[in-house]
Parts: C-alpha cells; structure tokens; sequence
C-alpha cells in the first residue's frame, strides 16, 4: 500500500493496515516459506488473525466480528497476501464467501450460529460451488438435495473446495430442480463434521500450498431445512452475488502478490550489479519495474472503486458485478506480470526456492484462475457492457 494523495486514509484505516502488516511481517514472514514446502494448514496462525479481527472484518461485532468497512478488508488482505498468499486465501473465503453470504442471505440465527465462530477465527468457514464436470459453467452441477420432511438429503461431489480438509461449516450449492437449470440450485450451510459429509482428495497444488483444498463428498448428508440459505431455486443468484464480493478479495491479494514480487525486483536491481553497473541502469531492466509500478497503482484504484461500490450498495442494494470483474480481471493478470518481471529480473536467483520470489511466482498464477477465471470476468465484463445481460 503506498499513501496515495487520491485516498488519504482515516485514522481507522491507517490502524488495520499497520495492523495487518505488522502482524504479516512478525507472524506470517516466518513461516510461510515453510508451511508453503510442507502444504500444512497454517492452524495457529489463522487463530490468531482471528483474535486481531481479521477473519471477519466487515462483519458486524455482535456477530463476532471487526464490524468495518470494505476498504478497511481490502488493505488488510493486501498487507497478508503481500507476505503469503495461503493466509490471504484462507483470510478471503472466511470474509467475503462464507460470512459475507450468511449475512446477506442467512436469516437470524443462521448468523448467530454459523457467522459468529468463523468470523472470531474459532472456526474455518468454506464456501462450495464447483464439481468435477462444472466449473466456469456453473449452473451445470449434478450434485442434488432431495427434500424428505424437515430436512434435505444430500448427495454428489464438489471439487476444488478452499479450506475442505479442515473447514467445520461449508456454504455449498447444490441441484434440488435439475429441470429448472440454474433456476433449480439452492444453498445450504453444512456442518462438516455430521455424518455423510466426506473429505476427499487433498489437490496437491502448484501454488498457495498452505490453503489446504479438496474435494469433499457428500453421501446422504441430512441437513436440516433450517439451514437452507435463501429460498429454493435462489442458490445460483446467491453464489453469483457472493462471487461479487470475493473478486473483490482475490483482486486485494493479487495485488499483493504483485507488490511483493514488485519490491523484491527494485531492491534487486539496486543492488545486482552486471557489465559494470547496477541492473536498474539498464532500460531492459528499468522499463520492466516501471511498467510493473503503473499497473500496480491502476489495480489499486480498481480495487478501491470496487471497494466503495461494494460499500455503497450496503444501502442501496445494487449490484457492483462490473467493479469487481474488472479489479480481478486487472489486479490478476498484473499479479501475474510482476511475478513473471521480478523472476525474470533476479535471473537464477529468481528460480532459486532460496528467495521467496518463485513462491510469488507460483502464487500468483492461481488468482487468474479461481473466483472466475480471466476469460469468464472477460465474458462478465463484455456481457454487460454490451447490455447481454
Ligand atoms: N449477482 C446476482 N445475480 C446474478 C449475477 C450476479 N453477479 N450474475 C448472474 N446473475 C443472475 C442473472 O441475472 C440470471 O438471473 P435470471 O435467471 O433471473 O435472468 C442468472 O443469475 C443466470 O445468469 P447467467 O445467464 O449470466 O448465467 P450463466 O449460466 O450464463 O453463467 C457465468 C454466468 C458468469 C459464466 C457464471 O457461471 C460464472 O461466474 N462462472 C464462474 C464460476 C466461478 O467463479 N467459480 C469459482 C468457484 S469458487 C472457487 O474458486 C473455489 C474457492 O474455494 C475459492
């Protein structure tokens, strides 16, 4: 984050990044090269940003929460993603899948009940829209809930879950009217420690190692009907409305990505020296970090328009689908460029799993591909300003 004289931040906002960065920088720096070798989930740490507030920001204080705003959430998921990319994961789904979704949608005691231990960090919240034959097209799940007096009886199997090895509640959309299309989806919150509810695969991945991911399974997993989310039929819209919000959250941590790996190139090229100078007094190298800083700053701006949009429709109820697309789409894919400069610019050492730029490197990568990949915030993005929808 630099102090852009666009956004003078208030005293509040100034206390959560500082907040977030040191906590980042004495708590996470340590051990995230470790946690990323051995892909083990990051438990005590996560705890404790629980116990800073950070897994429920904007969630109100009654509900165990920091009870803020969206720009006080995308500072601190910056200044985590900037030091480790797994915590920023976890950080997001927590914030902006899981609560962010009962809160809108969920009725009282849903609140009570679910939000409250996940927004305090007691409890790790997951969210659950994917299946092995239906990722971009996601009205097209097989997975289905059968109504059978109070309760619904579950069955299917969802993929590429954040948080499913160790997750205790699961947001997860399933068919209930497979002739209705994305008509017939509903929502249910699930205890994932009730029987029927399966923990598969572990996916070994390529990056954000520590965020543990995997499938899990449902066979006839019985949940009550008082914990359907929203109305029957209403689980597409929901998961969309929900995907709005945690754009906006991976934008914050591909921005992060992107400043870390943006950091470590300048620093680098202050201090690497070749063919008699140091590496920064080459236009090769030089253009390279000044094209990495502008798109740096204009992700940052896309993302606070997507933040104060996401603000405003707190009280107006409209939707902010464009602003959150197009800071993903944008902060994403400069994630991806900075990450790919600052390897390029550190040459051997940027290969070397000695300096924690390859980590940004493989890191990075994901934040194109989860959440909606670059080419579907192409498709939303066009579809709307070409008024498709
Ligand atoms: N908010 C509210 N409603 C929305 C909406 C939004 N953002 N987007 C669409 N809708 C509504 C539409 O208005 C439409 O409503 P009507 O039926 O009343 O007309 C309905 O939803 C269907 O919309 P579409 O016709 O646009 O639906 P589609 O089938 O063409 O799909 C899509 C649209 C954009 C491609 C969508 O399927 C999509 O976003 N795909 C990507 C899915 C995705 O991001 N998956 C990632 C999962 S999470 C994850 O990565 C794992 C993790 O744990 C982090």
């Amino acid at each position: 984050m630099s102090d852009s004289a666009l956004f003078p931040l208030s005293e509040e906002h100034k206390m959560i990044l500082d907040a977030a960065r040191d906590f980042a920088k004495n708590e996470i720096a340590p051990i995230a090269a470790e946690f990323d070798e051995s892909g083990k989930f990051p438990s005590e740490t996560i705890k404790k940003m629980g116990d800073m507030g950070f897994m429920g920001i904007e969630v109100p204080e009654e509900y165990g929460g920091a009870g803020m705003d969206t720009l006080a959430y995308v500072l601190a998921l910056e200044e985590i993603s900037k030091v480790d990319a797994s915590h920023g994961t976890i950080m997001s789904v927590n914030n902006s899948l899981f609560c962010h979704g009962i809160l809108k949608f969920g009725t009282e005691e849903q609140k009570k009940k679910f939000v409250t231990d996940v927004a305090s960090g007691e409890k790790i919240g997951a969210y659950s829209l994917t299946e092995p034959m239906s990722g971009s097209d996601a009205a097209t799940m097989r997975s289905r809930a059968v109504r059978d007096g109070d309760e619904y009886v579950l069955n299917g199997r969802k993929s590429w879950v954040t948080g499913g090895p160790v997750a205790d509640y699961v947001v997860v959309y399933v068919m209930t009217d497979p002739e209705k299309g994305h008509k017939g989806i509903t929502a249910f919150i699930v205890d994932a420690n009730k029987p029927g509810f399966v923990r598969g695969k572990k996916e070994p991945k390529l990056g954000i190692r520590a965020s543990a991911t995997s499938e899990i399974v449902f066979e006839d997993y019985r949940c009550p009907v008082e914990n359907r989310l929203g109305e029957e039929g209403q689980g597409f819209k929901i998961a969309m409305s929900v995907l709005d919000v945690g754009r906006i959250g991976i934008a914050s941590q591909a921005l992060g990505i992107a400043e870390a790996a943006y950091e470590a190139a300048l620093e680098y090229a202050r201090e690497r020296e070749a063919f008699g100078k140091k590496i920064g007094q080459f236009q090769g190298i030089s253009f390279k970090l000044a094209d990495m800083k502008t798109r740096i700053e204009a992700a940052r701006l896309l993302i606070y328009n997507a933040a104060m949009a996401k603000e405003r429709s707190k009280t107006s109820n409209e939707r902010f689908t464009l602003a959150a697309s197009t800071a993903k789409l944008f902060a994403s894919e400069t994630a991806m460029f900075c990450a790919h400069a600052s390897v390029q610019i550190h040459g051997g050492m940027g290969y070397s799993k000695e300096l924690p730029v390859e980590r940004y490197f493989r890191d990075a990568k994901i934040t194109e591909i989860y959440e909606g990949t670059s080419e579907i915030q192409r498709l939303v993005i066009s579809r709307l300003e070409l008024g498709l929808r």
